[in-house]
């Protein structure tokens, strides 16, 4: 890791705030890791009383944080006694970091405690490209915190990828494209997409249809039932944004994530099949259909920006969700990820 001089000893605040650890953090040094010059920026964080390190207070912590995030979009908190849930629940609250559910969204996740979620429910063989959290909803979370409890054996990392390089990278006549027509996201829920995503009554959080059908309605989602169980959503969204820290284009979408070809170029689901039998599919925002090429164009820019780090546990990673996309690598053994979302 690539080091920073620090300064001398500095508290950050004063007050109580919530004790986490029953006593203050040092930020004992921060930086890049040397072979990962720009993402994730990366502070060595303890709790043992260190003279030479900078003592943090919890009162400080959330905009010691955001300071950071606004600088690297991506910051990796290493060095915490963090092994479980609830140590994680309580460390959300020493950043001060108001937390969101994630209703109507895709992925499969049990809720661990309270706000805290397992990071992903798919099974360890399966690769989710990078990608933006959430993006087919009308507002996105600006914030995200994986926790690692355990890390796995071998594989199961979190690449990470900055959304402006990727929005440079794209084909300027494919971008504006997007730009004009914007995306059209298509999601099938129903017994047989469960696999793969949440199940309506899951995304929802309820079984009562006239509550999804307001949700749809507040969050500009078309909605329609089908068969026993079925619920067909589509929304039409950006394929891309200026980050309003930055002032910068960010591709922040899920065109390849939610591509019919991703089920396919992974061997989850055959070729040739109905459109509804795919869990996802994306198209042009006038619902016309994206040649796979554009799509393979697309998810070549990604790979080309994917950032690799290896979790230790106690480790936290923040993520500004439009500006840093992230995704998961397949592994072996036991990997216990939380997520948080935050506005
Ligand atoms: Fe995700």
């Amino acid at each position: 890791m690539g080091h920073q001089a620090l300064h001398a000893p500095q508290e950050e605040g004063a007050g109580e705030g919530v004790r986490l650890f029953e006593g203050p953090v040092y930020l004992c040094d921060e930086g890049f890791f040397s072979d990962s010059p720009d993402l994730p920026w990366v502070c060595h964080l303890q709790t043992a009383h260190r003279p030479d390190a900078r003592k943090l207070v919890s009162s400080s912590m959330g905009a010691w944080l955001e300071k950071r995030l606004a600088q690297h979009g991506a910051v990796l908190l290493r060095g915490l006694p963090i092994r479980d849930s609830k140590d994680f629940d309580k460390a959300l609250r020493y950043l001060s970091i108001p937390l969101h559910d994630d209703l109507a969204g895709n992925s499969r996740r049990k809720t661990v405690r309270g706000r805290i979620y397992e990071s992903s429910r798919l099974e360890p063989h399966h690769v989710l490209d990078l990608h933006n959290e959430a993006t087919y909803k009308s507002s996105p979370p600006r914030r995200l915190l994986f926790c690692c409890c355990i890390a796995a054996l071998d594989g199961g990392e979190t690449p990470i990828g900055d959304s402006h390089k990727v929005f440079r990278r794209i084909d300027p006549e494919i971008r504006e494209e997007f730009l004009r027509k914007g995306i059209m996201y298509v999601r099938h829920l129903d017994q047989t997409t469960t696999k793969y995503l949440q199940s309506w009554q899951d995304s929802f959080g309820t079984s009562d249809r006239s509550v999804v059908e307001s949700v749809c309605k507040e969050q500009g989602m078309d909605y329609e039932w089908y068969g026993e169980q079925g619920l067909k959503l589509s929304e039409v969204r950006d394929a891309a944004v200026i980050h309003p820290a930055t002032q910068q284009w960010c591709w922040i979408n899920q065109i390849h994530l939610s591509h019919r070809t991703r089920w396919i170029r992974t061997g989850l689901i055959a070729d040739g099949l109905e459109a509804s039998a795919y869990p996802t599919g994306t198209y042009y925002g006038d619902g016309t259909e994206i040649p796979d090429e554009v799509v393979g164009h697309i998810r070549r820019c990604w790979f080309k920006e994917e950032k690799i780090f290896f979790w230790q546990p106690g480790d936290i990673l923040a993520l500004d969700n439009l500006w840093v996309a992230h995704g998961r690598k397949p592994y072996y053994g036991t990997r216990k990820l939380l997520l948080a979302i935050s506005a």
